[in-house]
Order: C-alpha cells, then sequence, then structure tokens
C-alpha cells in the first residue's frame, strides 16, 4: 500500500508539508515511515519504524528546498529502518508505492554488473535499475522511460536525483498518483487529500506518465511531452478530530444517524426515488468489491434479489479480475469502495469497462480513481473515516444497496402502495432510530464476559449471516480474537467440533421466516456448552432458553433491518477490543486502502 508525498517551495514549509501529508497518508500504511530532503546541496534522509510520529520526534526545524517522503506498508520485507524508504542507489533517492514484481529477476541482472543490496525490498530494486538506467542515459526522462519498459508491477514513484538538485520526478502505473501547484510551490501525492490543506490545483496523472517537477513548473510526458491538465478540487478540509471520543471508530460510530440522513437524503423523493441510474434495463448484478466493502455486497445480493427479484453475484476483487466472468451488455457491474483506490477492486472495474459493461461505483472518496473511472456512480455521504475499520462507510454503503433495491423493485412494480409508504416512513424514522439504538444500547457487561475468549463464532441465517461475516471481521480485525461467521445451519458440518464449554457464540435473529431454525442451531450449539448471546429483533424477542444474554434491536422494514443489525456488533467489537488493549483506529498490520493486490 503505502502512501508518497513530495515538496518543492518554500524552504520552511518542506519539511512540515512532508510531515502533515504523511499524516493524512497514514491510513495507507502505519510501518515505518521516512523523508529526504535536499539541503545545501545535500540529500539527508530520516526514518522511523512505526507511526509518523515517531519520524517527527527525529525531526528538528530544518530549511530545505524540496523533499520527499513515506509512509510503509510493508510487502517485501519486515518492518525495520534498512526495508524503509526512501531508499538510494548511486545517483538515485525515491519513493514508491506499488510492488515491482520483476525485481528477482532484475536484482539477479544487476547484481551480475556488480551492483549491491542492502535491504530485502522490490523498492531497493527499482533505485537501483534507475540509477543503472541514468548511468547509461545521462539524462533522467530517457532513463525512467527505459526503466517503465523493464519495470513490471506496479508503482507510484517520487525521484530525486542528486545531480539536479532542483527536481523532482514523478512516474505512475497503476498506483495513484496526483500532482498540485500554487503559484510558487508544486506538490506530488498518493492521495489530493494529502495537499488539499495547500492547493485544490490537482493533475492526476495517467498510466504511464513521468512528470517533471522543478521552478514552478511540470513537464508532462505520456508518449510524448504534453500539457497537464489541472482541475479543481471541489473538497472541503476536513481536520481529524475525535471530538471527545476516545477512539476514531467511536466517534464514527457515533455519527452513524447523520451519515445514513446524508446519503439516504439526495435519493428519496415523497413516493419513491430519485437520481438514481436507470438501471432496470439489466437483467443481472454483479457485485465486486474487498473486506468490509464486500459484505455490503452480500447484503446488496440478498435485498436485490428479494425486492426486485433480479439475480445477484457477489465476487472478491482480488479472485474477480482474474477469472472466467459471464456478462454481457445487460448486466450491470457494481464495485463497492470507501476508498475508491483499492487495486484489486480497481482492476475489476476496468475488466469490465474493457469489457464494454456497464459499471456503477459505490464509493465514499468522490475524487478517487475507482469514482472517476466508473461508468455511473453513487456517492455515499460518509465524510472522512479515519479509524481503519469501517463502521459509517459500511453502513452507509448498505443504505445506497437499500436504495438501489428500492428503486429497481419500483420500476419493476414489485411493490404496493402501501408497502413503498412503509419502506419510505422507514427511511424517514431510520436515523432517528439508530441515534435511540446507540443512546440506549449497553454491551459492556456482555463485552466484559467474552474478552478474554480466543474464539467466538457469529450464527445467522440468509440476510442476518450476511451481517455476521462483516460483524466477525470487525472483531478480529481490531481485537485479534478468531472469530468465524457461519451460515446457522452449517455449523454442524464440521466447525461445530470447535465449540467447547462457554465458547461465545453470538447468533443474529432478525428474519421473521426462517428464525425458528436459527433457534434449532442455536440449541445446538448450547447443547454443548456454548454462552449463547442472541441479537434479536425486538419483534421477535421472547423469554426462552436459548440464549444465555440478549440485545434487542428495534424493528425497521425488512429492507432497512440489517443497518440496525450491524450496529450492535460494531459497538461490542470496540469494547472488546478496548478491554484488550488494543490499538482500535490502527490495528496491527492492516491499512485503511489496500494498493497493491
Ligand atoms: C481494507 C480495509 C477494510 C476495507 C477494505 C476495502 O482491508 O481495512 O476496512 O473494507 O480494505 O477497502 P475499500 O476502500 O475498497 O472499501
Amino acid at each position: 500500500m503505502c502512501g508518497i508525498i513530495g515538496y518543492i517551495g518554500r524552504k520552511e514549509k518542506t519539511l512540515p508539508v512532508l510531515i502533515e501529508g504523511l499524516k493524512a497518508l497514514e491510513y495507507r500504511g502505519y510501518d515505518s515511515a521516512g523523508i529526504a530532503y535536499q539541503k545545501n546541496n545535500k540529500i539527508n534522509i530520516i526514518k522511523a519504524v512505526g507511526r509518523i510520529s515517531n519520524l517527527e520526534e527525529k525531526i528538528t526545524p530544518q530549511d530545505s528546498t524540496l523533499g520527499i517522503g513515506h509512509t510503509r506498508w510493508a510487502t517485501h520485507g519486515k518492518p525495520s529502518i534498512k526495508n524503509s524508504h526512501p531508499h538510494q542507489a548511486g545517483d538515485i533517492t525515491l519513493v514508491h508505492n506499488g510492488i515491482i514484481e520483476n525485481y528477482v529477476e532484475l536484482k539477479q541482472t544487476l547484481s551480475e554488473k556488480g551492483y549491491q543490496f542492502h535491504t530485502e525490498t522490490d523498492t531497493e530494486v527499482a533505485a537501483v535499475f534507475i540509477d543503472y538506467c541514468y548511468q547509461s542515459a545521462k539524462n533522467m526522462i530517457s532513463a525512467l522511460k527505459k526503466a517503465q519498459k523493464r519495470l513490471k508491477g506496479s508503482y507510484a514513484f517520487g525521484i530525486i536525483n542528486h545531480k539536479e538538485p532542483n527536481v523532482i520526478y514523478a512516474m505512475k502505473k497503476e498506483s495513484p498518483l496526483v500532482l498540485g501547484k500554487t503559484e510558487n510551490e508544486l506538490f506530488l501525492a498518493s492521495d489530493p487529500l494529502a495537499i488539499s490543506s495547500h492547493t485544490k490545483e490537482i493533475c492526476y496523472l495517467k498510466e504511464g506518465s513521468i512528470a517533471k517537477l522543478e521552478n514552478n513548473k511540470v513537464t508532462l510526458f505520456e508518449e510524448k511531452e504534453i500539457t497537464p491538465t489541472w482541475t479543481t478540487l471541489n473538497i472541503e478540509d476536513s481536520k481529524a478530530d475525535k471530538n471527545g471520543y476516545e477512539h476514531y471508530m467511536l466517534k464514527e460510530i457515533y455519527e452513524q444517524p447523520k451519515v445514513i440522513e446524508n446519503t439516504i437524503k439526495p435519493y428519496l423523493t415523497e413516493n419513491g426515488t430519485q437520481n438514481i441510474p436507470d438501471l432496470h434495463k439489466y437483467h443481472k448484478i454483479q457485485i465486486v468489491a474487498c473486506g468490509s466493502a464486500y459484505h455490503t455486497g452480500l447484503v446488496g445480493k440478498y435485498i436485490i434479489e428479494k425486492f426486485a427479484n433480479i439475480p445477484v453475484e457477489v465476487e472478491i476483487a482480488s479472485e474477480y479480475r482474474y477469472k472466467k466472468v459471464f456478462y454481457d451488455k445487460k448486466t450491470l457491474v457494481i464495485v463497492v469502495s470507501q476508498s475508491g483506490e483499492t487495486a484489486d477492486t480497481l482492476a475489476s472495474l476496468r475488466k469490465a469497462n474493457q469489457d464494454g459493461i456497464d459499471t456503477l461505483a459505490i464509493v465514499n472518496v468522490i475524487t478517487s480513481t475507482i469514482a472517476r473511472e466508473a461508468k455511473y456512480i453513487l456517492p455515499v455521504k460518509a465524510g472522512t473515516e479515519i479509524a481503519v475499520a469501517t463502521t459509517k462507510a459500511y453502513l452507509a454503503q448498505l443504505s445506497m444497496f437499500s436504495l438501489i433495491a428500492f428503486e429497481l423493485a419500483l420500476k419493476n412494480n414489485l411493490l404496493s402502495e402501501k408497502e413503498t409508504e412503509d419502506i419510505l416512513y422507514s427511511y424517514q424514522t431510520l436515523p432517528k432510530q439508530i441515534k435511540n439504538l446507540l443512546k440506549n444500547i449497553n454491551v459492556k457487561e456482555i463485552s466484559e464476559k467474552v474478552y478474554k475468549h480466543n474464539d467466538i463464532f457469529f450464527l445467522g441465517r440468509g440476510i442476518d449471516y450476511s451481517i455476521c461475516t462483516e460483524a466477525s471481521l470487525k472483531l478480529k480485525e481490531i481485537s485479534y480474537i478468531h472469530s468465524e461467521a457461519y451460515a446457522a445451519g452449517e455449523l454442524k458440518h464440521g466447525t461445530i467440533s470447535l465449540i467447547e464449554e462457554n465458547t461465545p457464540v453470538f447468533s443474529l435473529i432478525t428474519d421473521k421466516d426462517i428464525y425458528e431454525k436459527t433457534i434449532s442451531n442455536i440449541k445446538e450449539v448450547k447443547a454443548r456448552g456454548a454462552n449463547s448471546i442472541a441479537i434479536i429483533t425486538k419483534e421477535l424477542d421472547e423469554e426462552s432458553d436459548y440464549y444465555d444474554e440478549k440485545i434487542i434491536v428495534p424493528n425497521t422494514h425488512t429492507l432497512l433491518q440489517p443497518i440496525l443489525n450491524i450496529i450492535p456488533f460494531q459497538l461490542l467489537s470496540y469494547e472488546i477490543a478496548k478491554l484488550r488493549g488494543c490499538d482500535i483506529d490502527k490495528p496491527k498490520n492492516l491499512a485503511k486502502s489496500v494498493t497493491v493486490e
């Protein structure tokens, strides 16, 4: 993953811009960080393992003409000073986001030519190779063009050549990279948000571009030299702030009533839906995404099939991009992505685009590559999400799927007037219901009872199972407890052997049509000693012996019920992780935006 930044401009601003930019990019990885800056014709490098704050502690104020910086999510080589960027070779110092796939072969060739390597990274090989190209070409643009032909994989580079002390070069393939400018400054970054407090004048680099930044001027090379196209970034600066909450995750959970209100409002009228592209011409939908976004797709499938009667397939993007896919002009491919930059999701979108299939993106970051490349876009209004484990963006994506299902059901004349009214009323009351649920729910006691366990299970049927997949992911990503979500009826085919005395089993029971079946499955685990915790809708609540503890969720229309159902699980994961003393907002090994495959 990783995030990169570069700056040429005011001497006193260089280091602060790099650090501030890296902080904004920290969601892309936080294994280590580093900067390189020019001072008195010398390149200085500072690196630190761990967070940007560790790097910041090592830096003293310095005047500097230009610099580049990097925050790392380790792919090749463990997090260490040695493996941290910037990497240097000969005249070249560079930062890199991406993966050089043929680094082994290149390393071999370069070693035979006498080059030496000091790290385990693919990036060092790129640095050495670019230096090798430069030493023969003696011209950076020719050297980079030559390097482009040999380097395989994905990359966004920020490059300094020691012999050209006032220039930064940038080069991009597959990994995101933007340039920015003001009257006296030039920037490069993995994400425009990293520089948006300084400039809104942005140039999105195209695939295969090389840029030369110097003297307040950007020279751009695609096939040949071209004039850069600058666009104005239409976003407000949002300062990250916990607003009194202990963690961003908790703050973001409590923002959900507003997020849902903001997301659904533009699409609803008194009688139905508006502003949604005409989708009922499609006979099949494929939903493609990763992580939690993939889990929203599982819910999307269920409600689109149920309410709109259209078959839906849900695919993990890293699988979809390489498999044989069955689609035609009557298929709509929906990609779902909070960041809009996830490499596998983007590649899946490009695959469908290239095959001439209509694509629709459900995204939170509207400046992202996915938002720019999809045929249709339905933005969710979650706002900036800082916590690595998604909550409010996931909820907003669920609400977007409910709108798609509603719109399609209306267009296909599948809803009675009464049901349409019920759904519209449910949308209206939903933000308030979320607010009340958040106000009244108490998950502390249950969390205290289960937080020391090493295995936790989540059971549900149908749409409840889809929510359980996210509940389980949320728990494991932030609390590091092993957990599994199981379709309740499937557990007995193997996994039930893992149930021991007191094993916590959370069950979600909200579907009236099949709740008795789920209860039978819960009894099976209870008979084997499980500690059964039921999350149940008010309507289905009854005194019974199938649970040891219960949490009640208010009822809404079935189309929207999943939006309420996930909330207790978000809070449970949060409390359990807190009791275990975990780093909730930045869990180990994870990154918020995964720009490598
Ligand atoms: C990472 C994040 C997850 C997210 C997934 C997909 O793994 O940690 O929270 O669901 O990527 O990200 P996207 O930005 O495409 O929704």
